[in-house]
């Protein structure tokens, strides 16, 4: 959470980090703000406020604020309440600075360094600044490790000293930082996203290594002063794919970009009709020698791991437990040498999934990640690595990262049952063959995306939303559930539906908004049912049906019906989680909300 920018160069500094800082919203909104360093001349000019990046323009309007280096912010609160005073940068005696991450000690620090009197915010950052600057004798270098070992927490610490005109220093630990030294000057940044404007080639900054900017270029040292060298990666998306395509919004750009998405991420990766991961360097060994199959993820991703178990269980007749990363090592996992654990994840940074992975291979298991953003933490952090090739999402409500997290594990589920003979040639053939027809039946949901918009009025005032269905059908509606709470702020709760007589169905009351999907052949009859339990009691239901399950004779007081195209019944995840995608888009957009930046939330979730 939280963007950091940093610019050195022959530009001036004030455009290049306010476009850069629009870049990297996504990964907070509450504030904004830069600190510009224009020479010995002048002392480093602060420019911040609460409010997004498109406010601090407004406040950096007419400022004569000049200088060819700086840093920049953008906040997701942690510590402190959304006001212009917690907004980074942050300043204290010589130093300023802004951060990403909690310094979990702050307090235990105000306390040692006497500096209650002497902050202006609630911010653990400002501590780390008066921290900073306590050790400063005009040694950055100095200054900054001895800082660092007093922090406990994660950071990524942007650093400028007002002695030291032109020149940035950074330090990181957990939390990312990227830099890239090319012809418009020296960058750093939280992600890729803001550096490809301008170049394909950066680096990661290594954990506790300080990264010196300056005109002459930058310089990486470890902790004992050794200089390091960058290891330069390339970026694969080109930037193009970052910008919003004519669309109002990112979230509709990215659910119509799906069915390419998907075609890119299973192509390259099926040989002869079955699914290959040479090209990715995974050994089928990791598929062979484990005995249980662990995932660990967030939110949609987590979510892309249900489906996922569910495939592996009944394709391989194989152990899979789907943990929540933040609760996963509290829980006294039992992990050895013969479990796999899988990490999935759109960003790789999302760092309670960081911590589960460390947490299962430091008991053993061997780890495979799925992941979006290449040479990201929790991808260098893993055995191997299965990129899916979705290209930047940046809307916060994901769409087309799950959707192509699902389209990796229908490749390894086949793959596993390949090599371990659960299915025949002629099964996986078909699997196979069908998981490329995903595209074509996306499409034919996105064209008929006008009726699902009809939906979308039925339930925009509404206050509360059921989901329900069964088996896959559960799965998908968590999904669906989710994307609706994030964006319209309509509370949405996905149930079994079978559990639904147990309790909740209390709250079923005349026109409660009801969405049910049924797309499982094995579980039809009883989802009609419960569908037919919650009309009885007065719900307005709008129903998801697989086409051929649908019999036009039957009942016909649907608040809306929609068909979903045909699919074996085990891929009607794809069609069924693009319609509901869909509806909450809708929804969000029809109500005037901030489709892309819903309240409270950030794009990357890099604090525990
Ligand atoms: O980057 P990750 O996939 O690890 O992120 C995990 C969740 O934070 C993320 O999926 C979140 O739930 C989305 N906003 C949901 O749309």
């Amino acid at each position: 959470m939280c963007g950091i920018i940093g610019y050195i160069g022959p530009k001036e500094a004030k455009d290049i980090l306010l476009d850069a800082l629009e870049l990297l919203e996504y990964r907070g909104y509450d504030s904004a703000g830069i600190a510009l360093n224009s020479g010995f001349e002048n002392p480093i000019e602060v420019l911040k406020c609460a409010g997004r990046v498109s406010d601090l323009r407004k406040r950096c309007e007419g400022d004569k604020g000049k200088g060819n280096c700086g840093i920049g912010h953008t906040r997701w609160a942690t510590h402190g309440g959304v006001c212009d005073e917690n907004a980074h940068p942050h300043q204290f005696g010589n130093v300023t600075v802004v951060h990403n991450g909690i310094i979990e000690n702050y307090k235990e620090l105000m306390e040692h360094y006497h500096l209650a009197g002497d902050l202006t915010s609630q911010t653990d950052t400002e501590v780390a600044a008066a921290v900073l600057n306590h050790f400063y004798q005009g040694d950055p270098y100095a200054a900054i490790r001895k800082t660092v070992l007093k922090l406990k927490g994660t950071f990524a610490l942007v650093i400028m000293f007002e002695d030291r005109p032109g020149t940035i220093y950074a330090v990181r630990n957990v939390s990312p930082i990227v830099a890239t030294c090319c012809e418009e000057g020296c960058m750093l940044a939280s992600d890729v996203t803001a550096l490809c404007r301008f170049t394909n080639s950066y680096f990661v900054v290594p954990e506790f290594h300080v990264l010196e900017m300056n005109e002459s270029g930058l310089k990486l040292y470890d902790m004992s002063g050794e200089e390091a060298i960058p290891q330069y990666m390339t970026v694969d998306w080109d930037v193009s794919r970052a910008d919003k395509g004519g669309y109002p919004f990112y979230m509709e750009k990215e659910i119509m970009e799906q069915p390419d998405a998907i075609r890119r991420t299973i192509e390259g990766r099926i040989v002869n009709g079955i699914p290959d991961f040479s090209v990715d360097g995974v050994p089928d060994e990791i598929f062979t020698e484990c005995e249980r199959v662990i995932v660990v993820a967030c939110g949609t991703a987590m979510h892309a791991g249900l489906v996922g178990q569910a495939l592996i269980q009944s394709k391989l007749r194989m152990h899979v437990d789907v943990e929540y990363a933040s609760e996963f090592m509290y829980a006294d996992p039992v992990v050895d040498d013969k479990t796999l654990v899988i990490a999935i994840s759109q960003s790789g940074e999302t760092i309670d999934t960081l911590e589960a992975l460390k947490y299962a291979k430091k008991q053993g298991a061997r780890s495979l990640s799925i992941i979006n953003v290449r040479g990201a933490s929790i991808a260098r952090e893993s055995d191997y690595v299965l990129y899916t090739l979705a290209g930047p999402e940046i809307a916060v409500a994901s769409t087309k990262a799950y959707t192509t997290q699902l389209a990796v594990l229908y490749l390894m589920v086949a793959r596993m049952a390949y090599l371990r003979g659960t299915m025949s040639i002629e099964e996986i053939h078909e699997f196979v063959g069908e998981l490329a027809r995903v595209p074509k039946v996306m499409e034919s949901v996105l064209s008929r995306r006008q009726d699902i918009h009809k939906f979308a009025r039925a339930i925009l005032n509404a206050k509360d939303a059921f989901m329900i269905g069964r088996g896959l059908d559960y799965s998908i509606l968590l999904e669906g559930s989710l994307k609706l709470k994030e964006i319209s702020y309509i509370h949405t709760e996905a149930y079994a539906s079978g559990e639904l007589k147990h309790g909740t169905i209390a709250l079923i009351t005349e026109n409660t908004p009801v969405i049910a999907v049924v797309t499982q052949k094995k579980l039809h009859d009883k989802e009609m049912s419960n569908i037919r339990e919650v009309k009885s009691r007065g719900a307005s239901v709008t129903l998801f049906i697989k086409e051929s399950y649908f019999s036009q004779e039957g009942e016909q007081d649907w608040s809306g019906i929609f068909t979903l195209p045909d699919m074996l019944d085990e891929f009607m995840v794809m069609p069924a989680s693009v319609a509901l995608q869909l509806l909450a888009y809708y929804v969000s957009m029809d109500k005037g909300l901030d489709v892309d930046k819903p309240r409270n939330l950030a794009k990357v979730v890099t604090v525990e």
